[in-house]
């Protein structure tokens, strides 16, 4: 059956209806063809790929180059639900222009439906421009993880009075500037919730609480394959790692017994030819 693009009216029609969203990270093809194939609205092609798959230690060695290629593949895999390119760190701090051009290779490049970038008031007009582009574009509030520096490690943000004031407001700002959708990261549940009825838009949470129109969690989390850091929010539904690992050990272990490959795995070739390459080069043994 041809599945529909959901776009951002169909986002906003759900949270309308009281439905909540549901959103995951993916990096590749197969992983995204099989969360389309599961039902979920939609995908964030994160930064957090620069640790997840790329193996570094935070999300600030992502570059535009491996974005795109990551989008890419994830938009190929995603003929129903919406795909939205995280924008790394660089590629929306300087000038305005520079920010609308990164955000367009996301789209013609990559064939993304939005992007996604860890704005703050300063980013408020590079926002406004991205919209008038015509680019659909969801804010990130609460927790920045590309500003791990300044903040001194991964905190979630709000808890005080002048950040929770920080969050509502950069919250009602991107609204403000267009934003179709805003991501509400390492918030308290209490505060989210608040924002959340304040709000035209939908609210995504990660670590922001069941008050928001809908959730999202790191793919790698929720499959149990990255166990370098894991935060609070994270759910594990599974232990691929711990698969994988038994599906190794015993790929390995049938290759020293010779159990693998078999009669099945192999292909033939006739007498004929081997009895013509014998006569050519010899015999092996
Ligand atoms: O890169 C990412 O996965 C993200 C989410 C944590 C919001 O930005």
């Amino acid at each position: 059956m041809e599945q529909k693009k959901l776009t951002v009216l169909d986002i906003q029609a759900m949270r309308e209806k009281g439905q909540p969203l549901t959103m995951l990270t993916a990096y590749d093809y197969p992983v995204a063809k099989q969360i389309n194939d599961a039902g979920i609205d939609m995908i964030l092609v994160g930064d957090s790929a620069a640790m997840v798959v790329h193996g570094h230690p935070n999300t600030l060695n992502a570059t535009m180059d491996m974005m795109v290629l990551h989008c890419a593949a994830v938009a190929r895999g995603c003929a129903r639900t919406m795909v939205v390119a995280d924008m790394p760190f660089g590629s929306f701090q300087y000038g305005i222009e520079e920010t609308m051009r990164n955000a367009a290779r996301f789209v013609t490049e990559a064939k993304v439906d939005a992007v996604k970038f860890e704005a703050t008031p300063h980013h408020i007009e590079k926002t406004k421009a991205i919209v008038q582009m015509g680019i659909a574009v969801m804010g990130h509030v609460g927790l920045h993880p590309q500003a791990v520096g300044a903040l001194g490690g991964l905190k979630a943000q709000g808890r005080t009075i002048e950040t929770a004031r920080k969050v509502m407001t950069e919250a009602l700002a991107l609204q403000d500037a267009g934003a179709f959708a805003i991501i509400f990261e390492a918030v308290p549940a209490k505060l989210a919730a608040y924002i959340t009825k304040k709000l035209r838009v939908p609210t995504i949470s990660i670590g922001g609480g069941p008050g928001c129109s809908g959730q999202l969690l790191v793919t790698y989390d929720v499959l149990g394959m990255f166990d370098t850091f894991t935060p609070k929010f994270a759910k594990k539904y599974a232990n691929f790692n711990k698969s994988m690992n038994e599906t190794f050990v015993q790929y390995r272990q049938e290759v020293l017994d010779g159990k693998f490959p078999t009669e099945e795995h192999v292909y033939g070739v006739s007498d004929e030819v081997m009895d013509a390459i014998v006569k050519e080069f010899g015999k092996a043994d």
